[in-house]
């Protein structure tokens, strides 16, 4: 079952003197949800933003917020970003202990939840949590830093865990972080991911609304 594309900006780029302003530029440029990086310098190097950021943005405008945690251990923070107003929550499962509990956790709460996977985790990690996902988001760089190369073996990766979400008959999202750019969104649309994360080939742009034109006019046309 094949959705429908959304871009996800992620903020990570973005200005951060002037981050209301930012969102509400890249939203109205035709963005789809908001791809929020909590990082916490244990489970990656960088430390970045947390809750609070995450309500103060949900406080005052209704956009969704896709909270991607790289963050060790995941559940004290769960219920922080719930009570922040998440859409989503994802997490990476060689981060929190009981994965299966962990997912249990974050749809307690009424958010939608999902598993990342780094560019080396297999897809075994997915066996037997199926059910409780919403998303599978898939790396396509290591985590920690905008501005990386995509890593071109996530395309099989994609095909792959395409395969598995058709074949489970779930309403499951496919999204990739990393990398993801108006040149090959197309490529990576047609291995079969549905959401694209874009910091630096958005914020690090003049004109946001070009970019995202762009790049739906590539998912449009398939190149
Ligand atoms: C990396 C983050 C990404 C990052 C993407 O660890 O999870 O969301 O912001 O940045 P770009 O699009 O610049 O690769
Ligand atoms: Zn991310």
């Amino acid at each position: 079952m094949k959705q429908s594309y959304w871009i996800a900006p992620s903020i990570l780029s973005a200005d951060f003197f002037r981050l209301g302003e930012e969102i509400e530029t890249v939203m109205e440029a035709g963005a789809d949800i908001i791809h929020f990086d909590v990082m916490d310098n244990h489970y990656v190097p960088n430390l970045t933003i947390g809750p609070l950021v995450c309500k103060s943005i949900t406080k005052n405008v209704s956009y969704p917020v896709d909270v991607h945690l790289m963050v060790e251990p995941v559940d004290a923070l769960v219920p922080m970003f719930a009570e922040a107003g998440a859409s989503y929550i994802t997490f990476h499962p060689e981060a929190s202990k009981h994965v299966d509990r962990t997912l249990q956790l974050i749809k307690s709460f009424g958010v939608k939840a999902g598993l990342v996977l780094n560019p080396a985790t297999p897809l075994s990690c997915l066996d037997y949590v199926m059910e409780r996902l919403d998303i599978i988001m898939l790396m396509s760089v290591n985590p920690g830093f905008g501005g990386q190369s995509f890593i071109p073996s996530t395309l099989a990766k994609l095909r792959q865990v395409r395969r598995l979400i058709d074949d489970s008959g779930l309403d499951i999202r496919l999204e990739v972080d990393g990398g993801v750019k108006a040149d090959n969104i197309a490529e990576i649309a047609d291995a079969g991911a549905d959401t694209f994360v874009a910091g630096s080939a958005i914020f690090g742009k003049p004109d946001y609304k070009k970019v995202i034109e762009d790049m739906r006019s590539r998912l449009d046309s398939g190149i």
